[in-house]
């Protein structure tokens, strides 16, 4: 079976191509490199032994995508990563956000309808709860969705909803998939995140602290109502994420959902300082890190619960927090002692 993979060079669409093309799955990677680096295709071909067909292009191109659907007959199901993501640059720039996520994701489902092909993955976040009562976690996707703090929240919420009425009107079959915080990379370590600039992520800004490229890691708050005063997240494995994709596809096939969600997580919570200590205990490292003031914006506390994804589409994180860790320090160190980046 074909699979179209929009933003499959990026961060968890590249660790997702791996796992489609292991698991027998043709792919086609629709992407624009604007997050991404072309040389992740190389690497992901190093790891798999097979080649990805691509299109270099942009979901907001009209020819693109009916480039890519021409090129490829026989694509059977999407899975849509091709986003920006970061939480401060949407509040800064909110019509490029509205216009690459919301825009961008409406004119892959029209290609998609006049190519007749129905079925579609979209990449959503925990993002759309909100701030969170303790009572409700861990959380459900029965939770409320709750009024975006950011245009980049708000792009994921907007996008659960049109792709809602698109299955409603238009027949379309639709997995939402609502990301905790995905860490790591592959065991290999010639894949991993590619962060432009300054991290905003907590790994990656760590690893780049452990291996000299920033001068120290500021732990933002160490006062909120927590078991050590820093706020705690439901840290998934990249790799663990990237199954839940190929599960969801299998899901589509068998399902008679027209739209469903579901939370990509562990079940577990871990507060920022021990993500630092476990991090410190895999890799032997010291890190340089400093408390200050709370980020804006950030909730207190949040992690999953992954019943629903176990019972309906047979998936659950296999791996560890320190495996996620240990392997993101691989890639870093990858990094270093590779003309990969920069
Ligand atoms: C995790 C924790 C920070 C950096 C964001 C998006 C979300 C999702 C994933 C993505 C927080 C703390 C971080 C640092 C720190 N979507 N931290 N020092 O904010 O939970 O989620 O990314 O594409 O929608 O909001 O992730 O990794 O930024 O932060 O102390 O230098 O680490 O305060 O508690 P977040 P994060």
């Amino acid at each position: 079976m074909k699979v179209l993979v929009t933003g499959g060079a990026g961060f968890i669409g590249s660790h997702t191509v791996v796992d489609l093309q292991t698991s027998g799955y043709e792919v086609v990677v629709l992407d624009n490199f604007v997050n991404s680096n072309r040389q992740v295709l190389n690497n992901i071909e190093k790891i798999t032994g097979k080649r990805v067909d691509f299109v270099e292009g942009d979901v907001r191109n009209k020819t693109d995508l009916d480039t890519v659907f021409k090129r490829y007959p026989g694509i059977e199901a999407v899975i849509h990563f091709a986003a920006y993501k970061a939480v401060g640059e949407s509040v800064q720039s909110p019509l490029a956000y509205y216009e690459n996520n919301i825009a961008g994701t409406v004119y892959l489902l029209q290609a998609m309808k006049a190519a007749s092909l129905k079925k579609i993955v979209f990449s959503s976040s925990c993002t759309v709860y909100g701030e969170v009562d303790a009572t409700l976690l861990p959380i459900t996707e029965n939770a409320p969705v709750v009024k975006a703090n950011s245009p980049y929240g708000n792009t994921k919420k907007i996008g659960e909803e049109l792709l809602l009425d698109a299955s409603k009107a238009e027949g379309f079959n639709v997995v939402s998939l609502r990301y905790f915080n995905p860490i790591g990379a592959h065991d290999t370590a010639l894949i991993g995140e590619l962060p432009l600039g300054i991290p905003n992520n907590l790994v990656p800004f760590i690893t780049q602290t452990a291996i000299g490229k920033r001068k120290e890691l500021t732990v933002f708050g160490n006062d909120y109502p927590t078991r050590d005063g820093s706020c705690i997240r439901d840290y998934i494995h990249v790799m663990d994420l990237a199954n839940a994709h190929v599960k969801a596809i299998d899901y589509l096939h068998t399902s008679n959902e027209n739209f469903s969600v579901f939370n990509i997580g562990t079940g577990q919570g871990n507060t920022v300082l021990e993500v630092v200590t476990a991090f410190e205990n895999v890799t032997g490292t010291i890190l340089n890190y400093k408390i200050g003031p709370r980020r804006a914006g950030d909730v207190v506390q949040i992690y999953a619960s992954c019943q629903k994804a176990e019972q309906e589409l047979g998936w659950k994180a296999e791996r560890t927090l320190e495996n996620a860790l240990e392997t993101a320090w691989k890639w870093e160190q990858y990094l270093a002692t590779s003309p990969f980046m920069d």
